[in-house]
Protein backbone atom coordinates (compact mmCIF):
# COMPACT_ATOMS: atom_id res chain seq x y z
CA UNK A 1 0.00 0.00 0.00
CA UNK A 2 1.28 3.18 -0.91
CA UNK A 3 0.09 6.44 0.64
CA UNK A 4 0.71 9.90 -0.57
CA UNK A 5 0.43 13.26 1.00
CA UNK A 6 -3.27 14.15 3.09
CA UNK A 7 -5.08 16.82 1.33
CA UNK A 8 -7.69 17.77 4.28
CA UNK A 9 -10.43 15.54 6.05
CA UNK A 10 -13.83 16.45 5.51
CA UNK A 11 -17.06 14.94 5.94
CA UNK A 12 -18.85 11.97 8.27
CA UNK A 13 -17.97 8.55 9.17
CA UNK A 14 -19.62 5.86 11.20
CA UNK A 15 -16.47 3.70 12.29
CA UNK A 16 -17.23 0.10 12.61
CA UNK A 17 -18.23 -2.09 15.59
CA UNK A 18 -16.39 -1.81 18.65
CA UNK A 19 -13.72 -4.90 18.67
CA UNK A 20 -13.54 -6.10 22.12
CA UNK A 21 -17.57 -5.55 22.92
CA UNK A 22 -17.98 -7.51 19.71
CA UNK A 23 -16.11 -10.43 20.59
CA UNK A 24 -18.12 -10.70 24.26
CA UNK A 25 -21.15 -9.96 21.99
CA UNK A 26 -20.87 -13.14 20.42
CA UNK A 27 -18.96 -15.38 23.67
CA UNK A 28 -22.09 -14.41 25.85
CA UNK A 29 -24.85 -14.20 23.45
CA UNK A 30 -23.84 -18.09 23.14
CA UNK A 31 -23.99 -18.54 26.88
CA UNK A 32 -27.35 -16.85 26.96
CA UNK A 33 -30.40 -18.79 26.78
CA UNK A 34 -32.47 -16.99 23.43
CA UNK A 35 -31.48 -15.29 20.87
CA UNK A 36 -29.25 -12.10 20.83
CA UNK A 37 -29.57 -9.86 18.37
CA UNK A 38 -26.11 -7.72 17.81
CA UNK A 39 -26.59 -4.56 15.51
CA UNK A 40 -23.31 -2.70 14.53
CA UNK A 41 -21.46 -6.37 15.15
CA UNK A 42 -17.42 -6.19 13.39
CA UNK A 43 -16.74 -8.09 11.13
CA UNK A 44 -13.12 -7.75 11.25
CA UNK A 45 -11.17 -11.03 10.61
CA UNK A 46 -10.53 -11.57 14.79
CA UNK A 47 -14.92 -10.99 15.28
CA UNK A 48 -15.28 -13.91 12.87
CA UNK A 49 -12.61 -15.87 14.60
CA UNK A 50 -14.53 -15.99 17.21
CA UNK A 51 -17.87 -17.03 15.49
CA UNK A 52 -15.91 -19.47 13.78
CA UNK A 53 -15.07 -21.04 17.34
CA UNK A 54 -19.03 -20.97 18.59
CA UNK A 55 -19.86 -22.17 15.69
CA UNK A 56 -18.02 -25.10 16.33
CA UNK A 57 -19.28 -25.53 19.54
CA UNK A 58 -22.80 -26.34 18.43
CA UNK A 59 -23.91 -22.70 18.10
CA UNK A 60 -25.98 -21.51 15.66
CA UNK A 61 -25.28 -18.03 14.70
CA UNK A 62 -26.82 -15.64 11.50
CA UNK A 63 -24.45 -12.89 10.32
CA UNK A 64 -25.78 -10.61 7.69
CA UNK A 65 -23.94 -7.69 6.95
CA UNK A 66 -23.41 -6.22 10.37
CA UNK A 67 -26.13 -7.39 12.20
CA UNK A 68 -25.50 -10.94 14.22
CA UNK A 69 -28.02 -13.00 15.78
CA UNK A 70 -26.68 -15.58 18.26
CA UNK A 71 -29.42 -18.71 18.94
CA UNK A 72 -27.55 -18.90 22.56
CA UNK A 73 -27.86 -22.54 24.20
CA UNK A 74 -27.09 -21.29 28.05
CA UNK A 75 -24.00 -21.91 29.90
CA UNK A 76 -24.13 -25.32 29.42
CA UNK A 77 -25.23 -25.63 25.98
CA UNK A 78 -21.61 -25.85 24.24
CA UNK A 79 -20.52 -28.97 22.94
CA UNK A 80 -17.03 -30.67 22.25
CA UNK A 81 -15.61 -28.81 18.97
CA UNK A 82 -14.63 -31.65 16.52
CA UNK A 83 -11.18 -30.02 15.63
CA UNK A 84 -9.09 -27.70 17.52
CA UNK A 85 -10.39 -24.31 17.71
CA UNK A 86 -8.84 -21.21 15.48
CA UNK A 87 -9.02 -17.91 16.78
CA UNK A 88 -6.71 -16.96 13.44
CA UNK A 89 -4.56 -13.35 15.13
CA UNK A 90 -6.84 -13.32 18.06
CA UNK A 91 -5.71 -12.74 21.67
CA UNK A 92 -8.95 -12.03 23.09
CA UNK A 93 -10.73 -15.04 22.09
CA UNK A 94 -8.21 -17.01 22.97
CA UNK A 95 -7.92 -15.71 26.48
CA UNK A 96 -11.35 -15.67 26.97
CA UNK A 97 -12.63 -18.66 25.20
CA UNK A 98 -10.11 -20.86 27.29
CA UNK A 99 -11.62 -19.34 31.02
CA UNK A 100 -14.97 -20.94 29.14
CA UNK A 101 -13.26 -23.94 27.42
CA UNK A 102 -11.92 -24.76 31.35
CA UNK A 103 -15.01 -25.38 33.49
CA UNK A 104 -16.84 -27.51 30.50
CA UNK A 105 -17.85 -31.18 30.56
CA UNK A 106 -15.43 -32.11 27.32
CA UNK A 107 -12.17 -31.68 26.30
CA UNK A 108 -10.87 -29.20 23.65
CA UNK A 109 -7.76 -27.78 21.94
CA UNK A 110 -7.14 -23.83 21.07
CA UNK A 111 -4.91 -22.59 18.76
CA UNK A 112 -3.91 -19.88 16.37
CA UNK A 113 -1.49 -18.28 13.98
CA UNK A 114 2.03 -17.47 13.95
CA UNK A 115 1.49 -14.36 16.10
CA UNK A 116 -0.55 -15.53 18.40
CA UNK A 117 1.47 -18.77 18.93
CA UNK A 118 4.14 -16.32 20.57
CA UNK A 119 1.61 -14.42 22.59
CA UNK A 120 2.37 -15.13 26.27
CA UNK A 121 -0.84 -17.37 27.68
CA UNK A 122 1.30 -18.31 31.10
CA UNK A 123 -0.78 -15.07 32.43
CA UNK A 124 -4.55 -17.10 31.75
CA UNK A 125 -2.85 -20.79 32.69
CA UNK A 126 -1.39 -19.60 36.20
CA UNK A 127 -4.88 -18.66 37.68
CA UNK A 128 -6.93 -21.48 35.88
CA UNK A 129 -4.26 -23.69 37.18
CA UNK A 130 -4.79 -21.89 40.51
CA UNK A 131 -8.93 -23.03 40.55
CA UNK A 132 -7.78 -26.24 39.70
CA UNK A 133 -8.27 -26.38 36.04
CA UNK A 134 -6.38 -28.69 33.70
CA UNK A 135 -5.45 -26.40 31.01
CA UNK A 136 -1.34 -26.91 29.84
CA UNK A 137 0.64 -25.99 26.94
CA UNK A 138 0.94 -28.44 24.15
CA UNK A 139 4.86 -27.59 23.75
CA UNK A 140 5.23 -26.27 27.12
CA UNK A 141 6.13 -23.36 26.37
CA UNK A 142 3.52 -21.13 27.55
CA UNK A 143 2.33 -20.05 24.58
CA UNK A 144 -0.55 -21.63 22.30
CA UNK A 145 -1.51 -24.48 21.06
CA UNK A 146 -3.42 -24.87 24.37
CA UNK A 147 -4.94 -27.85 25.33
CA UNK A 148 -7.79 -28.23 27.98
CA UNK A 149 -9.24 -30.91 29.76
CA UNK A 150 -13.34 -29.11 31.08
CA UNK A 151 -13.75 -29.90 34.28
CA UNK A 152 -15.58 -28.68 37.61
CA UNK A 153 -13.36 -25.22 38.70
CA UNK A 154 -12.48 -24.00 42.62
CA UNK A 155 -12.98 -20.16 43.51
CA UNK A 156 -10.29 -18.04 43.82
CA UNK A 157 -9.67 -14.42 44.41
CA UNK A 158 -7.13 -13.59 41.96
CA UNK A 159 -4.70 -10.56 42.51
CA UNK A 160 -3.53 -10.11 38.91
CA UNK A 161 -0.01 -9.05 38.12
CA UNK A 162 -1.20 -7.52 34.60
CA UNK A 163 -3.56 -4.57 33.97
CA UNK A 164 -5.21 -7.13 31.68
CA UNK A 165 -8.94 -7.14 30.07
CA UNK A 166 -8.11 -10.35 28.69
CA UNK A 167 -6.85 -11.89 31.72
CA UNK A 168 -9.29 -10.32 33.74
CA UNK A 169 -12.31 -11.74 31.72
CA UNK A 170 -10.76 -14.99 31.39
CA UNK A 171 -10.37 -15.74 35.32
CA UNK A 172 -14.57 -14.21 35.36
CA UNK A 173 -15.43 -16.31 32.92
CA UNK A 174 -14.53 -19.57 34.42
CA UNK A 175 -15.51 -18.22 37.54
CA UNK A 176 -19.22 -18.85 36.38
CA UNK A 177 -18.02 -22.82 36.41
CA UNK A 178 -16.50 -22.70 39.80
CA UNK A 179 -17.65 -23.97 42.97
CA UNK A 180 -17.66 -20.47 44.69
CA UNK A 181 -17.48 -16.59 43.90
CA UNK A 182 -14.54 -15.91 41.86
CA UNK A 183 -12.63 -12.09 42.28
CA UNK A 184 -10.25 -10.87 40.58
CA UNK A 185 -8.17 -7.58 41.47
CA UNK A 186 -6.21 -5.77 38.98
CA UNK A 187 -3.22 -3.19 39.19
CA UNK A 188 -5.32 -0.56 38.04
CA UNK A 189 -8.36 -1.02 36.02
CA UNK A 190 -8.52 -2.47 32.67
CA UNK A 191 -11.18 -2.02 30.06
CA UNK A 192 -14.86 -3.28 32.04
CA UNK A 193 -16.74 -4.23 28.89
CA UNK A 194 -17.22 -8.19 30.47
CA UNK A 195 -18.38 -6.51 33.57
CA UNK A 196 -21.24 -4.58 31.51
CA UNK A 197 -22.24 -7.01 29.25
CA UNK A 198 -22.56 -10.02 31.82
CA UNK A 199 -24.64 -7.93 34.24
CA UNK A 200 -26.92 -6.79 31.42
CA UNK A 201 -27.40 -10.94 30.62
CA UNK A 202 -28.22 -11.15 33.94
CA UNK A 203 -24.72 -12.77 36.09
CA UNK A 204 -24.46 -11.52 39.63
CA UNK A 205 -21.33 -9.34 39.22
CA UNK A 206 -20.30 -6.44 41.18
CA UNK A 207 -16.94 -4.03 40.91
CA UNK A 208 -15.34 -2.32 43.68
CA UNK A 209 -12.38 -0.05 42.77
CA UNK A 210 -10.13 -2.44 40.75
CA UNK A 211 -11.81 -5.42 42.20
CA UNK A 212 -14.56 -7.64 40.37
CA UNK A 213 -16.64 -10.41 41.71
CA UNK A 214 -18.75 -13.09 40.05
CA UNK A 215 -20.92 -15.42 41.69
CA UNK A 216 -20.94 -19.00 39.69
CA UNK A 217 -23.31 -20.95 37.59
CA UNK A 218 -25.01 -17.41 36.24
CA UNK A 219 -28.44 -17.90 34.18
CA UNK A 220 -27.51 -15.67 31.56
CA UNK A 221 -30.56 -14.19 29.18
CA UNK A 222 -30.43 -12.99 25.73
CA UNK A 223 -31.04 -9.24 24.98
CA UNK A 224 -30.33 -6.96 22.30
CA UNK A 225 -26.93 -5.47 22.07
CA UNK A 226 -25.64 -2.52 20.05
CA UNK A 227 -22.18 -1.68 19.84
CA UNK A 228 -20.85 1.57 19.67
CA UNK A 229 -18.07 2.59 17.41
CA UNK A 230 -14.38 1.32 18.15
CA UNK A 231 -12.75 4.29 19.64
CA UNK A 232 -9.29 2.05 18.56
CA UNK A 233 -10.39 2.69 15.04
CA UNK A 234 -11.42 6.36 15.26
CA UNK A 235 -8.44 7.27 16.64
CA UNK A 236 -6.35 7.06 13.36
CA UNK A 237 -8.81 9.30 11.79
CA UNK A 238 -9.00 11.70 14.75
CA UNK A 239 -5.51 11.76 14.96
CA UNK A 240 -5.36 12.69 10.76
CA UNK A 241 -8.09 15.49 11.03
CA UNK A 242 -6.32 16.95 13.96
CA UNK A 243 -2.89 17.16 12.14
CA UNK A 244 -3.86 18.02 8.62
CA UNK A 245 -4.58 21.00 7.87
CA UNK A 246 -7.55 22.64 6.94
CA UNK A 247 -9.65 19.56 8.26
CA UNK A 248 -13.38 19.36 9.87
CA UNK A 249 -14.01 15.69 10.67
CA UNK A 250 -17.39 14.00 11.85
CA UNK A 251 -16.91 10.69 13.86
CA UNK A 252 -20.17 9.55 14.34
CA UNK A 253 -21.45 7.35 17.66
CA UNK A 254 -17.91 6.46 18.60
CA UNK A 255 -17.29 4.18 22.24
CA UNK A 256 -16.59 6.30 24.81
CA UNK A 257 -16.38 4.25 27.89
CA UNK A 258 -13.98 5.97 30.67
CA UNK A 259 -11.87 2.76 31.13
CA UNK A 260 -11.47 3.41 26.70
CA UNK A 261 -11.24 6.98 26.04
CA UNK A 262 -7.50 7.45 27.41
CA UNK A 263 -6.37 8.49 24.00
CA UNK A 264 -8.76 11.40 23.91
CA UNK A 265 -7.68 12.62 27.03
CA UNK A 266 -4.34 12.83 25.50
CA UNK A 267 -5.49 14.38 22.57
CA UNK A 268 -6.47 17.25 24.61
CA UNK A 269 -3.66 17.42 26.88
CA UNK A 270 -1.79 17.91 23.43
CA UNK A 271 -3.98 20.99 22.73
CA UNK A 272 -6.43 19.01 20.32
CA UNK A 273 -10.07 20.81 19.78
CA UNK A 274 -12.38 17.50 20.06
CA UNK A 275 -16.08 18.47 20.37
CA UNK A 276 -18.09 16.05 22.04
CA UNK A 277 -22.17 15.86 21.14
CA UNK A 278 -25.49 13.73 21.25
CA UNK A 279 -23.77 11.68 24.13
CA UNK A 280 -25.93 8.41 24.72
CA UNK A 281 -25.77 5.69 26.95
CA UNK A 282 -27.21 1.92 25.85
CA UNK A 283 -25.23 -0.35 27.32
CA UNK A 284 -21.90 1.43 26.87
CA UNK A 285 -21.87 5.24 26.45
CA UNK A 286 -20.78 6.58 23.38
CA UNK A 287 -21.19 10.34 21.52
CA UNK A 288 -20.23 11.90 18.21
CA UNK A 289 -16.92 13.67 17.51
CA UNK A 290 -15.95 16.75 16.17
CA UNK A 291 -12.26 16.97 15.14
CA UNK A 292 -10.86 20.43 13.79
CA UNK A 293 -7.09 20.59 12.80
CA UNK A 294 -4.80 22.62 14.94
CA UNK A 295 -0.72 22.62 15.87
CA UNK A 296 -0.33 19.70 18.52
CA UNK A 297 2.22 19.77 21.79
CA UNK A 298 4.37 16.99 24.05
CA UNK A 299 2.68 15.27 26.91
CA UNK A 300 3.72 12.67 29.16
CA UNK A 301 1.69 9.14 29.09
CA UNK A 302 2.14 6.45 31.97
CA UNK A 303 0.57 4.92 35.02
CA UNK A 304 -3.79 4.72 35.07
CA UNK A 305 -3.59 6.22 32.11
CA UNK A 306 -1.72 3.69 30.15
CA UNK A 307 -4.68 0.54 30.21
CA UNK A 308 -7.21 3.20 28.68
CA UNK A 309 -5.34 3.75 25.64
CA UNK A 310 -3.01 0.84 25.57
CA UNK A 311 -3.35 0.19 21.85
CA UNK A 312 -3.95 3.63 20.48
CA UNK A 313 -0.37 4.25 21.67
CA UNK A 314 1.52 3.07 18.30
CA UNK A 315 -0.90 6.23 16.92
CA UNK A 316 -0.06 8.28 19.67
CA UNK A 317 3.88 7.58 18.89
CA UNK A 318 3.00 9.11 15.25
CA UNK A 319 1.63 11.72 16.18
CA UNK A 320 4.17 12.93 19.09
CA UNK A 321 6.64 12.80 16.02
CA UNK A 322 4.75 16.28 14.82
CA UNK A 323 4.19 17.95 17.87
CA UNK A 324 6.20 20.15 19.42
CA UNK A 325 8.55 19.14 22.18
CA UNK A 326 9.19 15.82 23.75
CA UNK A 327 6.98 13.46 24.37
CA UNK A 328 7.53 10.40 27.01
CA UNK A 329 5.66 6.88 27.18
CA UNK A 330 6.00 5.06 30.35
CA UNK A 331 4.81 1.91 31.50
CA UNK A 332 3.44 0.44 28.72
CA UNK A 333 5.84 -2.76 28.71
CA UNK A 334 2.25 -4.53 27.61
CA UNK A 335 3.13 -2.96 24.19
CA UNK A 336 6.02 -6.12 23.84
CA UNK A 337 3.58 -8.48 23.94
CA UNK A 338 0.91 -7.54 21.48
CA UNK A 339 0.45 -8.58 17.97
CA UNK A 340 4.12 -7.45 17.61
CA UNK A 341 6.50 -6.00 19.68
CA UNK A 342 4.86 -2.73 19.20
CA UNK A 343 7.70 -0.65 20.81
CA UNK A 344 10.12 -2.02 19.13
CA UNK A 345 8.46 -1.71 15.34
CA UNK A 346 7.52 1.41 16.10
CA UNK A 347 10.27 2.77 16.81
CA UNK A 348 11.99 1.34 13.86
CA UNK A 349 9.96 2.40 11.15
CA UNK A 350 9.48 5.75 12.52
CA UNK A 351 12.85 6.65 12.56
CA UNK A 352 13.65 5.18 9.18
CA UNK A 353 11.11 7.73 7.90
CA UNK A 354 13.72 9.99 9.57
CA UNK A 355 11.80 10.52 13.48
CA UNK A 356 13.94 10.98 16.64
CA UNK A 357 13.02 8.42 19.14
CA UNK A 358 14.33 6.42 21.95
CA UNK A 359 13.40 3.23 23.13
CA UNK A 360 13.01 2.03 26.57
CA UNK A 361 12.02 -0.78 28.72
CA UNK A 362 8.77 0.34 29.09
CA UNK A 363 8.14 3.02 26.13
CA UNK A 364 8.96 5.44 24.02
CA UNK A 365 10.89 9.35 24.69
CA UNK A 366 10.11 10.94 20.99
CA UNK A 367 11.38 14.05 19.84
CA UNK A 368 8.43 15.62 17.88
CA UNK A 369 9.06 18.45 14.68
CA UNK A 370 11.39 16.24 13.24
CA UNK A 371 10.61 16.07 9.54
CA UNK A 372 9.56 12.62 8.35
CA UNK A 373 10.24 11.59 4.76
CA UNK A 374 8.34 8.53 3.07
CA UNK A 375 10.45 5.35 2.20
CA UNK A 376 9.11 1.71 2.77
CA UNK A 377 8.32 0.36 5.84
CA UNK A 378 6.74 -2.72 7.73
CA UNK A 379 3.22 -3.53 9.94
CA UNK A 380 4.82 -6.95 11.13
CA UNK A 381 1.56 -7.91 10.05
CA UNK A 382 -0.04 -5.86 13.01
CA UNK A 383 -3.14 -4.25 11.66
CA UNK A 384 -2.70 -1.27 14.69
CA UNK A 385 0.96 -0.90 13.87
CA UNK A 386 -0.27 -0.81 9.70
CA UNK A 387 -3.01 2.00 10.41
CA UNK A 388 -0.58 4.16 12.20
CA UNK A 389 1.70 4.46 9.68
CA UNK A 390 -0.61 4.78 7.14
CA UNK A 391 -1.58 8.30 8.92
CA UNK A 392 2.22 8.77 9.17
CA UNK A 393 2.43 8.41 5.82
CA UNK A 394 -0.12 10.56 4.59
CA UNK A 395 1.59 13.37 7.17
CA UNK A 396 5.02 13.26 5.99
CA UNK A 397 6.69 14.31 2.47
CA UNK A 398 6.96 12.14 0.16
CA UNK A 399 4.86 8.41 -0.65
CA UNK A 400 5.29 5.98 1.73
CA UNK A 401 4.44 2.36 0.91
CA UNK A 402 3.46 -0.46 3.71
CA UNK A 403 4.41 -3.60 3.15
CA UNK A 404 1.54 -5.82 5.31
CA UNK A 405 -0.76 -3.44 4.86
CA UNK A 406 -3.39 -6.12 4.07
CA UNK A 407 -3.63 -7.07 7.89
CA UNK A 408 -5.48 -4.29 8.64
CA UNK A 409 -8.68 -6.50 7.86
CA UNK A 410 -8.33 -7.88 11.68
CA UNK A 411 -9.71 -5.00 12.72
CA UNK A 412 -11.02 -2.49 10.35
CA UNK A 413 -11.89 -3.83 7.00
CA UNK A 414 -12.81 -0.61 4.98
CA UNK A 415 -9.93 1.28 6.55
CA UNK A 416 -8.04 2.16 3.23
CA UNK A 417 -11.48 2.87 1.35
CA UNK A 418 -12.71 5.23 4.17
CA UNK A 419 -8.85 7.45 4.37
CA UNK A 420 -9.42 7.83 0.92
CA UNK A 421 -13.13 8.62 0.58
CA UNK A 422 -12.43 11.09 3.62
CA UNK A 423 -9.47 12.87 1.85
CA UNK A 424 -10.20 15.66 0.05
C1 LIG B 1 -8.64 -6.47 24.89
C2 LIG B 1 -7.78 -6.17 25.90
C3 LIG B 1 -6.44 -5.57 25.70
C4 LIG B 1 -6.32 -4.96 24.31
C5 LIG B 1 -6.83 -5.89 23.25
C6 LIG B 1 -8.30 -6.18 23.49
C7 LIG B 1 -9.94 -7.08 25.22
O1 LIG B 1 -5.46 -6.58 25.82
O2 LIG B 1 -4.97 -4.63 24.04
O3 LIG B 1 -6.68 -5.29 21.97
O4 LIG B 1 -10.82 -7.13 24.34
O5 LIG B 1 -10.13 -7.51 26.36
P1 LIG B 1 -4.85 -7.02 27.26
O6 LIG B 1 -5.91 -7.67 28.05
O7 LIG B 1 -3.73 -7.95 26.91
O8 LIG B 1 -4.38 -5.73 27.88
Amino acid sequence: MVIDKFSSFRGELSVPGDKSISHRAVMFGSLAQGDTRIRHFLTGADCLSTIGCFRAMGIDIEQNEDEVIVHGKGIHGLSAPAKTLDVGNSGTTIRLLSGILAGQAFDSMITGDASICRRPMKRIISPLLSMHADVRSKRGNNCAPLVIHGRTLSGIHYQSPVASAQVKSCVLLAGMYADSPVSVTEPVLSRNHTEIMLKALGAEISSEGTTVTIQPDPVLTAGEILVPGDISSAAYFIAAALLTPGSELLLRNVGTNPTRYGFLRVCEAMGASIERMNETSVGEPSCDLLIRSGSLHCTEIGGVLIPTLIDELPMIAVMACFAEGTTVIRDAKELRVKESDRISVMSENLRKMGAEIEETEDGMIIHGGKPLKGTVVDSHLDHRIAMSLAVAGGLCEGPLSIRGAECVNISYPGFFEDLKRLNI
